[in-house]
């Protein structure tokens, strides 16, 4: 099972071999895991459909990779480890015995709630080990789990319910978050007001509320568990059905349902997790992502409980009870690979170097970090104070749509440079295209990023709407995916990812298309039209700037402000909120009416003097104004 390249000559070696023959290296990595019934055949695959399939035909279960499999050697081995938010709790500690049991006894109480392969059912969760548990009870049994993060609003939840025409949401009272705690139950109960495909709502008591529980429909966790017995057979999912629908944001209003399938996802969940982490048995690692994001799917629970690893959850942030948290609990807990956000790190360098410089962090071994391109300052206080000096940063770029890592380091084997992903993993093979759709082939240039071969956990279509996935990934050029990222190849052959070359906005490591937001800003009464760009944030990475067009212009524009946030608050959540919104008579447009967001982008990061020609427009005249009142 230890599936590690140990040099970077074998992975030179292992990487010619992907390439020239993807069917024998897949294969022998497939081999390695369980399979009730084998597969007929490695990949099979075109890109204009897309019609993608790994190991067809093969038949398992993921969760019987994840916790049985590991029963007999690994029993009494921590598998999990959650460290509350309030310092003063206690932390969990179970082993892959324990995690087995209570994923079996939760998939029984799932069962018994009338819940069964193929049913999608919506996880929104706080970052407790009991999200875990409902992922892969929900796997168990085959039914389809799409996990919400908790930071969406009420609309977002109902938007998504409504798409996967979801039976079933698994909950929680509330959550806490630093000093704060948030009523997710009532947030569940608002967005249900708008669905009606839900039979089953099962909530978890984490705060000690006492949420409003409809009969026949809401059940506590703990009474549903009750009597249910401790082993659950595995449903046997064919290699391609369905496994998880994550949500994300593209360059359309409405985020779309990405699908990962069984096998080829839990094939490269284990084999990029030990690459990238080389990661070793007794390692404890720890990943700071919340399970509503791709990360936490792949990188907290598929990739190192496959793994037989240890992995720790940790519920709180950063910041509390003092911006030394992450540090202090990487001393605690022994934490020998630690993986978070550029943006964590520029907020916690934001506080001061004594907040880290107060642990010894000696256990530390490989540092990783994820979401978006970090800055070259932010990885040297990382590789510094964190890393001590002494430890490898791995600057792992991906996608949910590419369901695991595909271009980074692996731990200390490969070579390092600042604010560069590196090189692809073994089995992915990407290219730099021109405008043309021509592949660039030398070094040293910039290009749109695509992929020329499936690699096995590439997504297969977008919930609902095959057609959709088609024209959003594999039509822009043919025969290819498309990332929606532009790159740079150094000389040396190392990418360097420079952000999207579409309508998303990455605020945090989130995404969220301009369109989405515009959609929610234009719900408020007042609106008439708005805008939507991204500017560089030195926390966030960029920041949300919204120009916004009123029936008439606010007289009190912080109240107006106010209350769009409150709109962007109700329709998507808090994480989406502008940070700038400048109230305009107009938008600049082409005579043909298309908005002309690179004036407005100009505006945004402060560099008005270089808007170029705009005399074509259809008003030239709100250019003007735009920028005397630039925020
Ligand atoms: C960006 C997160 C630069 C990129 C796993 C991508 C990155 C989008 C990196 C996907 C990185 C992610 N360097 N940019 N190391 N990692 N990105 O779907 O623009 O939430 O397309 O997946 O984040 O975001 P998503």
């Amino acid at each position: 099972m230890d599936l590690r390249i140990k040099t970077f000559e074998e992975y030179k070696e292992k990487y010619a071999l992907s390439v020239a023959q993807p069917e024998q290296f897949w294969g022998e990595i497939a081999d390695t895991f369980q399979w009730n019934k084998p597969y007929d055949k490695v990949c099979e695959w075109e890109f204009d459909s897309p019609d993608i399939k790994w190991f067809a035909n093969g038949k398992l279960n993921i969760t019987e990779n994840c916790l049985d499999r590991h029963l007999e050697r690994r029993g009494n081995k921590l598998a999990l480890i959650w460290e509350p938010n309030d310092t003063k709790e206690r932390f969990v500690r179970w082993t892959y015995k324990e995690l087995y049991e209570r994923v079996c006894e939760f998939a029984n109480a799932l069962k018994a709630q009338g819940i069964a392969k193929g049913d999608r059912v919506i996880i929104y969760m706080p970052m407790i080990p009991e999200a875990t548990v409902a992922m892969l009870a929900c796997a168990r049994i085959g039914a389809i789990h799409s996990v919400v993060f908790a930071g969406f609003s009420a609309t977002a939840i109902a938007d998504r319910i409504n798409d996967a025409q979801a039976k079933a949401v698994i909950t929680a009272d509330g959550l806490n978050r630093g000093a704060k705690q948030v009523p997710l139950k009532r947030v569940v109960d608002e967005a249900l007001q708008h669905c009606t495909s839900i039979e089953t709502v099962i909530v978890f008591n984490c705060v000690d509320w006492s949420p409003n529980m409809v009969d026949g429909r809401d059940i506590w966790w703990h009474d549903a568990v009750k009597g249910m017995d401790k082993h659950c057979p595995a449903e046997q999912m064919d290699s391609e059905d369905m496994l998880f629908i994550l949500y994300t944001s593209g360059s359309t209003g409405k985020p779309k349902g990405v699908v990962h399938t069984c096998g080829g996802y839990m094939v490269y969940a284990a084999y990029s997790f030990q690459n990238v982490f080389q990661y070793q048995e007794s390692d404890i690692y720890w990943c700071t992502a919340d399970v509503g994001w791709i990360t936490g799917h792949t990188y907290i629970v598929y990739g190192p409980l496959l793994s037989g690893a240890t992995t720790m959850m940790f519920e709180g942030v950063p910041t509390y009870p003092d911006a030394g948290r992450f540090w202090q609990v990487c001393d605690k807990h022994g934490v020998n690979i630690f993986y978070t956000a550029p943006t964590a790190i520029r907020a916690l360098m934001a506080y001061g170097d004594d907040h880290v410089l107060s642990y010894s962090l000696d256990s530390l071994r490989v540092l990783g970090t994820v979401g978006e391109p970090i800055n070259e300052e932010a990885w040297r206080w990382y590789h510094l104070h964190v890393g001590k000096g002494k430890c490898p940063i791995v600057d792992t770029w991906w996608q949910t749509e590419t369901g695991g890592i595909m271009i980074s380091g692996l731990g200390d084997l490969s070579p390092q440079r600042p604010a560069h992903a590196g090189y692809p993993l073994p089995g992915v093979q990407p290219v730099l295209l021109d405008q043309e759709g021509k592949e660039i082939l030398e070094n040293g240039v910039e290009g749109y990023l695509c992929i020329k071969h499936p690699w096995p956990s590439i997504l297969r279509t977008t919930y609902g709407d095959h057609e959709r996935c088609k024209i959003t990934y594999f039509s822009h050029y043919k025969n290819h995916y498309f990332t929606g990222d532009g790159a740079k190849r150094d000389e040396n052959g190392m990418y360097r990812i420079i952000g999207r070359v579409d309508d998303v906005i990455n605020v945090s490591g989130h995404r969220f298309g301009t369109a989405e937001i515009e959609n929610a800003i234009n719900e408020n009464k007042h609106v008439i039209e708005s805008a939507v760009v991204g500017y560089p944030h030195d926390i966030k990475g960029q920041g949300i700037y919204a120009y916004v067009v009123c029936e008439t212009m606010p007289e009190d524009q912080n109240e107006a402000r106010a209350e769009i946030i409150e709109t962007v608050v109700e329709q998507i959540g808090k994480i989406a909120k502008p940070e700038k919104i400048q109230f305009v008579s107009g938008l600049p447009k082409t005579r043909s009416g298309k908005i002309m967001r690179r004036i407005l982008r100009k505006v945004a990061e402060g560099e008005a003097d270089k808007l170029g020609d705009v005399s074509t427009l259809l008003d030239p005249d709100v250019v003007d104004e735009i920028v005397k009142g630039a925020l």
